[in-house]
């Protein structure tokens, strides 16, 4: 009985000597793991139009009221995905980027939106996405304020994007099925 506790004890110390080595060895290789995020550059939306043609909804879509050219009977709403992009499990990979190009033969409708996985938190009760308006050169658009126009949900246009994009939470947030 003795001895039991005695090697007993004897097998806690080594443990414990053991176990701190092992956590000084640890603090050597220590990493700080920061969760990975992707945040867009106007680099990220270069050459958008050779991405995958993902869907390209045709006409006016009363569903979308001005939205991305939806009162327009001549619309057209091209959709690319970048490095054809796509959900793994249900969810788009961070640093996804999902371009929408919406315009029309007559060349008055002309309007570019983004939505880029920033992941890291961004906006963890809506996907991570962040939304982006593009100005036609495809670089990220500055309002008259001179600020760049990206947020997350919530924020950007006061929550619009979202609002709707919302409806799409069973898909990621996108509505365009891949
Ligand atoms: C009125 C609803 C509505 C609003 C507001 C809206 N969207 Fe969309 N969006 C849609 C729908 C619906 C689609 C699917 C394609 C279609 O029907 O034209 C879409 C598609 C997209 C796509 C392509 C990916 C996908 O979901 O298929 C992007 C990118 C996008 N929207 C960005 C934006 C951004 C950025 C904003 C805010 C500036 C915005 N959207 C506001 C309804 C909306």
């Amino acid at each position: 009985m003795k001895t039991n506790y005695y090697r007993l004890s004897l097998m806690a110390v080594l443990g414990f000597g053991l176990l701190l080595a092992s956590c000084s060895k640890d603090d050597d290789e220590e990493t700080v793991v920061v969760p990975e995020e992707y945040v867009a550059t106007d680099a990220s939306f270069m050459n958008f139009s050779t991405w995958t043609l993902g869907a390209e909804p045709m006409g006016a879509d009363p569903s979308l009221g001005p939205a991305h050219g939806g009162n327009d009977s001549t619309a057209i709403r091209s959709i690319y995905f970048k490095d054809n992009a796509k959900p793994v499990n249900g969810k788009y990979a961070i640093g996804s980027v999902v371009v929408k190009y919406s315009h029309n033969p007559a060349g008055t409708l002309n309007e570019y939106t983004a939505m880029v996985k920033r992941g890291n938190g961004f906006d963890l009760a809506n996907g991570d996405w962040e939304y982006i308006m593009l100005s036609g050169d495809g670089k990220i658009a500055v309002d008259a304020n001179g600020m760049a126009m990206r947020g997350d949900g919530p924020t950007m246009m006061g929550g619009m994007c979202l609002s709707c994009h919302t409806k799409a939470g069973s898909s990621d947030y996108i509505f365009t099925s891949r």
